[in-house]
């Protein structure tokens, strides 16, 4: 794991804002404007947790209560932004759900390596991708275990591009270096070929993605529920363990979206305990598990 997140609550008083300052009403109005703004369902369980996140922030701002610290949100997007970012679970790590990985490599990677031979772009999109674990795995994959042909394919026209909605955690990804521990749990070739000795980290060994890996992929700060900039299709969009937060409508609508941004043939990668369901169904096609097809010719 790299990130800013514990996955359960964690009640702890935070110095110089009491819990006492932070009632119902507040959580209350955490819970909708996080609704509002990111999709993300924060259910009561979540009340302490929220507590704890956001009153560093509270603190920061000089503010003497939850609700005076609230009403100032409207009119400073900056800090909006640094509460959704407090607020999101960015649990992630390399190689997560090896099947995924496992399907692109055999069945997607020879298509698209036949796709960039004929001098056509291929266009792939990580939507929630966190401290960017996610994305470097894939791009990994994607280059393969020979660094020589990886190369090659990597001065061809490929479009990665890594969204995510937490400021800090697209900060963890672009910077690009980790643990060497928690690369571990990638392929050891591709370790061997696409991993360099991370400079300055003293302590524990830490290892960086090579530069011409981190080349390739583009990261931007997306909100999904907002407007998408992009306008051409996408081969493949890995989503996963980012709708578990939402609610069902937000769900359908979002996995609709992802449907349709994808080229006919395109692949759709979501999370173990994420389904399709709703107006998507007519347009992907099961191909594995939590792997989706884009109906129509390639
Ligand atoms: C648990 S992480 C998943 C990371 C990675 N995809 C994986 O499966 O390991 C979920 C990510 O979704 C992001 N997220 C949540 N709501 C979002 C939204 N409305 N728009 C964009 N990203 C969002 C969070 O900031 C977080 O980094």
């Amino acid at each position: 794991m790299h990130g800013s997140v514990a996955p359960s609550d964690s009640p702890s008083m935070v110095p110089g804002v009491s819990p006492a300052i932070y009632g119902e009403a507040d959580f209350c109005r955490i819970a909708e404007l996080i609704h509002a703004e990111t999709g993300i369902v924060l259910s009561e369980r979540k009340k302490m947790l929220a507590y704890s996140r956001l009153a560093p922030l509270v603190r920061r701002s000089a503010l003497t209560s939850f609700g005076a610290f609230l009403d100032t949100l409207a009119d400073d997007p900056r800090t909006m932004t640094e509460v959704i970012a407090a607020l999101t679970t960015n649990h992630t790590y390399f190689h997560r759900e090896p099947h995924h990985f496992e399907h692109f490599e055999s069945v997607v990677r020879p298509e698209l390596l036949r796709r960039a031979d004929a001098g056509a772009d291929v266009r792939i999109w990580s939507a929630g991708c966190s401290t960017g674990e996610e994305i470097w795995t894939l791009m990994m994959v994607l280059l393969g275990r020979d660094r020589a042909a990886g190369l090659k394919l990597a001065r061809g026209k490929l479009i990665a591009l890594a969204s995510d909605i937490s400021v800090n955690a697209l900060a963890s990804a672009r910077a690009a270096h980790y643990p060497a521990s928690a690369l571990e749990a990638l392929p050891e070739p591709l370790r061997r070929a696409w991993c360099v000795p991370a400079s300055g980290s003293a302590g524990e060994p830490r290892l960086a993605i090579a530069p011409e890996v981190q080349a390739l992929v583009r990261f931007r700060e997306l909100n999904l529920m907002g407007e998408w900039p992009m306008n051409r299709p996408f081969d493949v969009i890995f989503c996963r363990n980012v709708m578990i937060y939402f609610d069902i409508p937000t769900k359908e609508r979002l996995i609709e979206r992802f449907a349709r941004q994808l080229a006919p043939g395109g692949y759709l990668y979501i999370g173990h305990s994420e389904r399709v369901s709703g107006p998507a169904t007519a347009l992907l096609e099961p191909v594995g598990p939590t792997i989706y097809r884009r109906k129509g010719h390639a």
